[in-house]
């Protein structure tokens, strides 16, 4: 059986009937960039995620650098953010002139609260929470943090849509929250595109400006600005695909509640450990991340490949270690012996949702079977 790492057909081919509709109304209207679609989709998301507004731009990327530059970030500032994270959350810090300052994650893949504590200098400005694999991090602890020490806190909320902690939506934490519609995200696009979603309207109105080359009339540029809006099209199909966020979300749940009860027997082995879930949170899976020893990790993939299960690692190398920043910018060293560790030994099992049934089986037995097989050549 061949199980691709995403298989974004299977939820597309549903709503076949409803691009069709978005595609022919958008070349009705000839509004493909920003427009009716965009204002319509920006309010049912800021809707959805319970922030005030919601603006879009072109890419989750994008998203964060206009937060970060809207609020002042630049030259000379400190940001605390995870190193355990896909590389445009630093990235984003770099660009507005800002240090990355990386911190390490906690047991559940997100910033670690005491790893803040010893990052902090008279330089911090902001921290950027990750709320990594569809989990948020640990948002009342971040908070405070944030609150005692009068830092920004910018949200990447790139990988979490529908996820909350508490009842609380990731993206309403901080003052500023950033979203992915990149195809493979739980709300994905048909191409790229992200929002930034916030309770403080002068912010979202500087955002406004800003991601139009710093105008609200033509011709006129009070700020200094970027092209960074989102196309027409791309809020046709996601209004479209918004709709159906929850129930699609949900299927990703079941996909994780069937792995990991598949699993199970192997994590009493000590075979893997499987995700674990903070109290009180909605974890929304957009990645199912197990952790194996490293002796074996890389044997495990291949031989998953063998097997047609195109998993993958999330992500191989920490941001810290990454030869734009280890080589070349200077970036303020912390020890990141947990993040070092966990590089070596994650892996990401295909999960989308409307797997079938079959498909999550032949994943747990073969799974199982690898890890058995390795589990014994390690001594377990
Ligand atoms: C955690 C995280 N931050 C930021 C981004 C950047 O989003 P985009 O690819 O839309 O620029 C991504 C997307 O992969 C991401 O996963």
């Amino acid at each position: 059986m061949e199980i691709p790492f995403v298989n974004l057909n299977r939820m597309h081919e549903k709503m076949r009937a409803e691009f069709d509709q978005a595609y022919s109304r958008v070349l009705n209207s000839s509004s493909f960039i920003l427009g009716k679609e965009v204002a319509a989709f920006e309010k049912s998301f800021s809707k959805f995620v319970g922030s005030s507004r919601a603006i879009g731009v072109a890419s989750g990327t994008d998203a964060l650098i206009l937060s970060l530059r809207a609020l002042g970030i630049g030259k000379g500032d400190e940001v605390l953010v995870p190193s355990h994270t896909f590389v445009a959350s630093p990235f984003a810090i770099s660009a507005v002139g800002a240090k990355p300052v990386f911190v390490e994650v906690d047991d559940f893949y997100t910033l670690s609260h005491t790893s803040m504590q010893k990052a902090l200098s008279k330089r911090t400005k902001a921290v950027m929470p990750v709320h990594l694999y569809g989990q948020c991090a640990d948002m009342p602890a971040i908070n405070e943090f944030c609150e005692n020490h009068d830092l920004k806190m910018i949200e990447d909320a790139c990988q979490a849509h529908g996820a909350s902690l508490g009842g609380k939506n990731a993206g309403t934490y901080g003052i500023a929250a950033a979203f992915s519609f990149y195809p493979g995200k739980n709300l994905g696009a048909l191409g790229d595109g992200g929002a930034i979603c916030t309770d403080d309207s002068e912010l979202a109105e500087k955002l406004i400006s800003m991601r139009n080359y710093g105008s609200n009339k033509k011709y006129h540029h009070d700020v200094f600005g970027f092209n960074s809006r989102l196309d027409g099209l791309q809020a046709a199909f996601l209004n479209a695909k918004l709709s159906r966020l929850e129930e699609m979300n949900q299927s990703r749940i079941d996909v994780a509640s069937s792995y990991a009860q598949g699993l199970s027997e192997q994590e009493s082995n000590h075979l893997l450990q499987l995700p674990k879930v903070r109290e009180n949170a909605h974890h929304v899976y957009h990645l199912f991340v197990i952790q194996v020893n490293a002796e074996i990790r890389d044997q495990v993939l291949k031989e998953l490949d063998k097997a047609g299960i195109k998993a993958q690692i999330h992500y191989p190398i920490p941001c810290h270690e990454q030869k734009a920043y280890s080589e070349q910018l200077p970036h303020r060293k912390m020890p990141l012996q947990k993040t070092e560790k966990l590089a070596r030994r994650i892996l990401s099992l295909p999960i989308w949702p409307y797997m079938t049934h079959d498909e999550i089986e032949y994943v747990v037995q073969k799974t199982s079977e690898i890890l058995v097989k390795h589990g014994r050549e390690i001594g377990r």
